[in-house]
């Protein structure tokens, strides 16, 4: 076990999209120095102009002072080398959903950060002892899941592959509670716990949907109002994006070796190949504009 695990001050964030800048921000609130990249340097541009924008408006809400705001963003070092990251103690990972993509940063990465270095994943299916399969210090490797939007969702995930240093999500336990979170420890099964449980709410909804039962308003109608989640099915999935939710399904169904109840539905399959994604798009299950629900009739 490293000491050096427990002291996590400056987090290397790879990736700056919706998860990566989520997590940029409440890393930079809770004190932490944040040295965010993205292979797209228009990314990092869009996630500084999306978290300034963001505090401001915490700031314009009385829901943050005005010199925290600005101490905070000092915090943030906006990088376009992966090597910037050097001197962090944790990165965190936040990048495209895909094995071989992830593997080839990690072993890049441990190249380029200390030997006592975190390398953590983001991923919702993937797993973590197959991305850490890719390093020579596989122990270091942990997953730290977070979830959309980051800032209001506040359970996080921290999973142990089979190779883990549990010292190490020891480490990420703590860091979670410092960032005003709350962990929950998860071995490494495809899904962990709540893609595990959460996805059948969405395959479910998708059959309901495919058998003609009742339309995708009308099942959400049910699973918010009735059975008491915040969203329903369908809310949640335009939320995510189908680009980012229906490769999660896929995933999770295969790696359960084709086990039916995951099974994936055409619905959202088609949804996803003719760019209806969600929110994102402006259309997915529902009709979106100017980034607000327009609601069905
Ligand atoms: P996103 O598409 O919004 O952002 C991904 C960013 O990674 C992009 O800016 C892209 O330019 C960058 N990128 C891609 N390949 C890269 C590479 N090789 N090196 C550096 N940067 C690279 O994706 P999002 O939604 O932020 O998801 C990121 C990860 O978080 C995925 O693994 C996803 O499964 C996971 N996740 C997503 C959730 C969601 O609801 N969106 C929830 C929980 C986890």
């Amino acid at each position: 076990m490293s000491s050096a695990y427990l002291d996590i001050q400056s987090i290397g964030i790879v990736g700056g999209g919706a998860m990566g800048r989520g997590i940029a921000q409440i890393a930079i609130l809770s004190g932490h120095f944040v040295y965010l990249y993205d292979n797209n340097a228009e990314a990092v541009a869009a996630a500084d102009a999306a978290l300034r924008t963001t505090l401001a408006t915490l700031v314009e809400k009385g829901k943050l002072d005005a010199k925290a705001s600005e101490v905070a963003l000092g915090r943030l070092k906006l990088c376009n080398d992966l090597a910037d990251l050097r001197g962090c103690e944790l990165i965190i990972e936040a990048i495209i959903e895909r094995l071989d993509v992830k593997q080839a940063l990690f072993g890049q990465l441990e190249k380029i950060v200390a030997g006592d270095c975190i390398l953590a994943s983001n991923t919702s299916s993937l797993s973590i002892t197959a991305i850490a399969a890719a390093c020579a210090q596989p122990e270091r490797v942990v997953g730290f899941h977070f979830f959309n939007p980051v800032p209001l969702m506040k359970v996080v995930e921290v999973i142990d592959g089979l190779r883990s240093d549990s010292a190490a999500g020891d480490a990420l336990m703590a860091l979670t509670r410092k960032m005003g979170h709350t962990p929950v420890r998860a071995r490494d099964m495809p899904g962990f716990i709540v893609n595990h449980a959460g996805r059948a709410m969405n395959t479910e909804g998708l059959r309901i949907a495919q058998e003609g039962v009742a339309t995708f308003a009308e099942i959400d109608a049910i699973m918010r109002d009735q059975a008491g989640f915040r969203m329903g099915p369908f809310e949640l999935m335009d939320l995510t994006g189908l680009d980012v939710s229906q490769p999660v399904m896929e995933s999770i169904y295969h790696q359960f070796y084709e086990e039916a109840r995951y099974r994936p539905s055409p619905i959202a399959a088609v949804r996803l190949a003719g760019g209806l994604l969600g929110r994102k798009s402006g259309e997915g299950f529902y009709l979106y504009r100017d980034g607000k629900k327009v609601e069905p009739e």
